[in-house]
This record gives C-alpha cells, sequence and structure tokens, in this order.
C-alpha cells in the first residue's frame, strides 16, 4: 500500500483512517488456521508455557484478600507496583526513576505505544520503523492518520541496520523510532555501539524513540552482545522505555506492561489512558505484584525450552536448502527465512502451506516492503507442532 495515499472510504460510516488499516496478518492467519482441522500453526508469538505457578497462587489470594480488587485503579497503576517497577527498572538498567513521575503500568505493550502514539503524533507525521518490523505498529501509526516510514534492515548482513542512514529518513514531520531489540521478526539484536549512535541522532533531532522491549529475557548465548538503550543517561527525555510481562512471565492473556517515561510524556499518556481504558485491571496489577516481586527463577528453564526449539528449527530449515534461506536468530524466538521456491507472493506461499500442507506461517509482506518473499515462522510452539509442520513441508517439497 502507498502509504502517503488514504484510500477511498470503503462504507461511509467508517473513519478513512480506520478504512486505512488491517488485522495484522499474523491473526489473520490465525483466524484461518482456525478453519483447518488439524493445522501445525507457527504464525502467532504465543508461547506455549503457563504463567509461573508462584504467580497465579499469589492473584488466587488477593482475589479473596483484598476487597478492592474488583475496582477500578489510579490510571497510571497501584502505587505499590510503580515502586517494584522503578527497583526493577533500576536494577536493570543502573537508572533511578519516580515511581509517580515516570512510571506508568499499561494493559500491555500494544496499549502503551497506542497510548503514546496518541499524544505524540498528528495526522500526517512519520514514525520511522524498521523493515521487517512489527506488523502491528505499522497498523496503530496509521489508526491514528500518520505514516510509518520503513528503514530497511540488511538480511546480507545478519538483518542489520545502515544506523547512518537514519538521518536521511527523519525530515520535518517525523516524531519518532520504534525500536525492538532482540528483533520481531528477525531475531536480530542491535549491538550496543548502533543503538548508542541512533539514540545521539534521534536526540539531535527531536525525535521520540520508543523502545518496545517484549523480548529482552531471551538471547540465548548472545546476552552479552544485548543492550539496553533504556540505561543510556543522556536519554532519559528522548526515550520512553516499553516493558511487557506478555512473553518473559507468560502473561499475555493477563494484559500488562509498564513504561518509563519522562514526566513531560506521562502527564499527556494519563489523559489518553484515563480517557481510553481507565485503568489497568487490579488483577492484572496484582499478577505484576507477584512477578516483580520474586527472582524470574523460571526464565532460566523457559529460555532453555526456547533455545532447544531454536536448535531444531534451525536443523529442519538446513535440512531443506532448496526451499528456505535464513539468518540464525539472535534472540526471541522468531525465524524469518527467505523463500526459495517459486512463488507469487509470501502471501501466495503462505496459502499454499496452509492448503496444501496443512502448516501455518505469516507471509513476510506483513512486516515491511523488505519482508516479502519470506515467512516468519514463531518457535515458541511445542517440539512435536514443529516437527509436524516441518515433515509436511518436506512432503510438499522434497527433501
Ligand atoms: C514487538 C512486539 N511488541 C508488542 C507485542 C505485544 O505486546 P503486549 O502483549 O504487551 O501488548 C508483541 C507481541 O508479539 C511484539 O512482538
Amino acid at each position: 500500500m502507498d502509504d502517503n495515499k488514504i484510500p477511498d472510504v470503503v462504507d461511509a460510516r467508517v473513519s478513512r483512517f480506520v478504512s486505512n488499516i488491517e488485522v495484522s496478518a499474523i491473526k489473520g492467519m490465525a483466524m484461518r488456521a482456525a478453519a483447518v482441522e488439524d493445522a501445525a500453526s507457527l504464525t502467532w508469538g504465543l508461547p506455549s508455557f503457563r504463567t509461573p505457578a508462584h504467580i497465579r497462587a499469589a492473584v488466587e489470594t488477593q482475589l479473596e484478600a483484598d476487597p478492592q480488587i474488583g475496582k477500578y485503579a489510579l490510571p497510571d497503576g497501584l502505587p505499590e507496583l510503580r515502586s517494584l517497577i522503578a527497583k526493577t527498572h533500576k536494577s536493570a538498567t543502573g537508572i533511578e526513576v519516580n515511581p509517580d513521575r515516570n512510571v506508568h503500568v499499561t494493559c500491555g505493550n500494544m496499549q502503551g505505544l497506542n497510548a503514546l502514539f496518541h499524544v505524540l503524533l498528528d495526522p500526517g507525521d512519520e514514525v520511522i520503523v524498521t523493515d521487517p518490523g512489527f506488523a502491528s505498529h505499522f497498523q496503530q501509526i496509521r489508526m491514528v492518520g500518520a505514516t510509518p516510514v520503513f528503514w530497511p534492515m540488511d538480511e546480507t548482513n545478519g538483518w542489520s541496520l545502515d544506523v547512518e542512514a537514519l538521518s536521511t529518513l527523519i525530515g520535518p514531520r517525523t516524531k519518532a523510532i520504534v525500536l525492538v531489540t532482540p528483533s520481531n521478526p528477525t531475531g536480530k539484536i542491535f549491538r550496543e555501539d548502533e543503538l548508542r549512535r541512533i539514540g545521539e541522532i534521534a536526540r539531535s533531532h527531536s525525535v521520540t524513540i520508543l523502545l518496545d522491549d517484549p523480548y529482552s529475557h531471551y538471547t540465548y548465548e548472545n546476552t552479552d552482545i544485548y543492550f539496553n538503550l533504556a540505561s543510556a543517561p543522556e536519554l532519559q527525555d528522548t526515550l520512553v522505555y516499553l516493558f511487557t510481562f506478555s512473553k518473559t512471565y507468560a502473561m499475555s492473556g493477563w494484559r500488562l506492561g509498564y513504561m518509563i517515561l519522562s514526566e513531560v510524556l506521562k502527564k499527556q499518556v494519563i489523559k489518553v489512558h484515563d480517557a481510553t481504558i481507565i485503568c489497568t485491571p487490579r488483577i492484572s496489577q496484582a499478577a505484576g505484584l507477584a512477578a516483580l516481586g520474586e527472582e524470574p527463577v523460571h526464565l532460566a528453564k523457559f529460555e532453555a525450552v526456547l533455545s532447544k526449539r531454536r536448535d531444531l528449527i534451525c536443523g529442519r530449515l538446513d535440512a531443506l536448502p532448496h526451499v528456505f534461506d535464513y539468518v540464525r536468530p539472535e534472540g526471541a524466538y522468531y525465524v524469518f527465512p527467505r523463500i526459495l521456491i517459486e512463488h507469487d507472493s509470501s502471501m501466495e506461499f503462505a496459502m499454499r502451506l496452509l492448503q496444501e500442507a496443512k502448516v501455518v506461517v505469516t507471509p513476510g509482506a506483513a512486516f515491511g516492503p523488505t519482508g516479502e518473499n519470506h515467512v516468519r515462522m514463531a518457535f515458541c510452539v511445542d517440539e512435536q507442532t514443529i516437527d509436524i509442520a516441518f515433515d509436511r513441508i518436506e512432503s510438499l517439497f522434497g527433501r
């Protein structure tokens, strides 16, 4: 789609901005797959793990013990949770933040970003996103009448970013840059020097960095190369850090996250939050208190399981060199192979896999123009599903 052109309204009752967006291809494929019996799905980044037992137990207790549990909370979150978040952030980044002025509890990073886009963007503004990048970010940006500007990643160089090209993408309407590291869908971990340079460029142009962090705990053997840009003291006014409990704590259904942001932005975000969702459910905040209140000992196990699945899926891809070429993911739990088999588009290829092999993948075009001719495969599903999916792909295309 040409991002500068808002298409004709499909129905006179529907706003042009909403007409201009789509259900993400991830959910679109998941919905198509639901209609296919026995489909092997690698489409949705939904970890197979249960929310850890101590979090579930704490919530059960709170549900009985706390007479306020079913009531609204303050719009920016429970004070005790905000204090615990400030403590967690200090130990993760070394940065001291004020729980009242700089911490905001959200219903996950999607909701946090949506509030931020409302705060930062007017129709016609621009937001720089990596290409490939997370499909739902693009829809959120378009939903407020703004335009995603794609910043291509270089597959031949391990999905790296051309950092110096960033300045050329920044124009008078650029308001923000969205970063995800490790990246969805490529699994790339951006290096410290690259991130620091991005920070420098953003700061010099007064462009806000939105650091969306679902995957920083999934870095496998690459933990040493992971760098959290929120730990740069000079960027405290330039950067908003968004953490979600969805993946780290297997809490995607609880809808819980938080933002660390400047006081100026927090004051604006509260208005949007209040006008749209009022507050994050108390019950989810109780889960958050339990999650941050203990060492995340479950993470070593989660990561070990995911690491095994990454080896499995990479091994299965290696056995199909005539079908796929791929860059081994450094983190997160996605791999983004290039399609070598003849095909019309990534969508046509994904539909063929669904119809002829009952295998569900996400077409790469959903993640930006550079994503065309690729598919995204999520390896957070159990090993059996990965094996079934690849057995079927092998039956379709041969070994
Ligand atoms: C990059 C990225 N951001 C945000 C989300 C959604 O986060 P949340 O569940 O906190 O809304 C996802 C989920 O897949 C994601 O990959």
